[in-house]
């Protein structure tokens, strides 16, 4: 088993690294408080080549692996995961979904543009009423002949303002259950599309969260991603891949809290010496660093099983569990290290710990994860 990684993923990961260090890192604790989308940073990703990382170059992506990707996300999310949500959307649930589901047609007009980074896309599944519950979808797509008529809301879509493209997932023939549920590609701009305002969360607070009203919205049936009846698999295979890239962004915000702790723990002294001397804090941040090196392994074995085209479903639910479950931990560990001071804005780690709570929420919550993996052993 080889655990190295090769030239290449290293560029990848340093590329994100430095990115991250100079782009992000000044105003990151600014736009958390005035709750800023990103725009211009999104902007010089999608330039640089990270919002389609993972897509064909022949539809104007990276052509990276699914590895170069998880280490660019854990990069990103060490500083910033208000940046690092949209470039997961946009990678692993709308490019990903377009490129292996989509017509050619459909890759030219909507996945170019986004893996190119000149757009970004939005992924809704999420409405008030069915959330982890995601095969009860209530807003409809009625078959009218050459178009559906969209009807309903959806909650808790990322990137919902600021997206120009939608994958928007509505139920057409109630009696197939989620076997009626078709997915539609929908624009900004559609007659009678509306989108809510932005959520005021307690994490993740730059990146826009916000509902979307659909009354009425002609979608013509060019856009209509794969066969009749075929989106509920396509939420599900293109969430699979998308917890990578989350459990990738928990793992992130985890190691950050970690090094923001471990260098505190160096400068602060008390009882006469560096905290780190005292084995109370020695052995939080051993079991801090024990915990995230297990999560890093999961993350980088679903990612590995995707990239070699293996099932990677049960991998990937662990690999989330796991790594936001760990994000959550030690965040609040880099917290208590770091005193009162940890409980203040300035020194980030309570930004981080309020980002983590997240990841046990979306792409699927902790518990999803295990009905997920607890199915999965079933079949075993
Ligand atoms: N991969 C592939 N297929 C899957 C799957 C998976 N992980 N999970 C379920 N399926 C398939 C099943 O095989 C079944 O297919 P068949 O009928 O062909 O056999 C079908 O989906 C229905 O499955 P179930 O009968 O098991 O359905 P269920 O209702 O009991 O449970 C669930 C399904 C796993 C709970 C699913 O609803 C789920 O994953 N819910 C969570 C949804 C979620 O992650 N939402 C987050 C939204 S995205 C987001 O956060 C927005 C954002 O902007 C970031």
């Amino acid at each position: 088993m080889n655990f190295d990684l090769t030239e290449e993923q290293l560029m990848i990961k340093q590329a994100a690294k430095d990115f991250a260090r100079t782009e992000l890192l000044e105003g990151v604790i600014e736009r958390d408080n005035t709750a800023t989308f990103p725009a211009e940073q999104i902007k010089k990703l999608g330039e640089l080549g990270f919002l389609g990382m993972m897509t064909d170059p022949k539809y104007d992506g990276g052509g990276m692996d699914t590895v170069s990707y998880v280490l660019a996300m854990e990069e990103i999310s060490k500083i910033d995961s208000s940046v690092s949500v949209v470039l997961s959307v946009n990678n692993s649930l709308v490019c990903y979904g377009l490129e292996h589901y989509g017509s050619e047609e459909q890759k030219e007009k909507y996945l170019k543009p986004l893996a190119r980074g000149e757009i970004i896309g939005a992924f809704a599944l999420s409405e008030p009423e069915a959330g982890s519950d995601a095969t009860h979808q209530r807003t409809t797509a009625e078959d009218k002949g050459d178009y559906y008529l969209l009807n309903g809301t959806k909650n808790w879509i990322t990137s919902g303002k600021n997206a120009s493209v939608y994958i928007v997932f509505a139920q057409t023939d109630l009696s197939k259950r989620h076997k009626g549920i078709n997915a539609l590609i929908v624009e900004k701009g559609m007659e009678g599309f509306e989108i809510g305002a932005k959520e005021d969360k307690m994490g993740m607070r730059g990146s826009d969260t916000t509902s979307l009203m659909f009354t009425d919205v002609k979608i013509p049936k060019a856009n209509r991603i794969g066969n009749e009846g075929f989106g509920f698999s396509l939420a599900m295979k293109t969430l699979n891949g998308g917890r990578i890239g989350i459990a990738a962004q928990a793992l992130g915000i985890a190691q950050g809290a970690l090094d923001l702790a471990l260098a505190y723990s160096k400068e602060r002294k008390a009882f006469g010496k560096q905290i780190i001397d005292h084995q109370a804090i020695a052995f939080k941040l051993a079991d801090m660093e024990a915990s995230i090196e297990a999560a890093r392994l999961l993350v980088l074995k679903a990612a590995w099983l995707k990239d070699e085209k293996k099932d990677f479903t049960h991998a990937s639910a662990i690999a989330k569990l796991v790594a936001a479950e760990t994000a959550m931990k030690v965040t609040t560990e880099a917290v208590q290290i770091h005193g009162g001071y940890g409980y203040v804005k300035e020194y980030h780690v309570e930004r981080l710990m309020r980002d983590a709570k997240l990841t046990q929420i979306y792409e699927g919550t902790s518990e999803i994860q295990k009905i997920v993996i607890s199915r999965g052993l079933l079949k075993k």
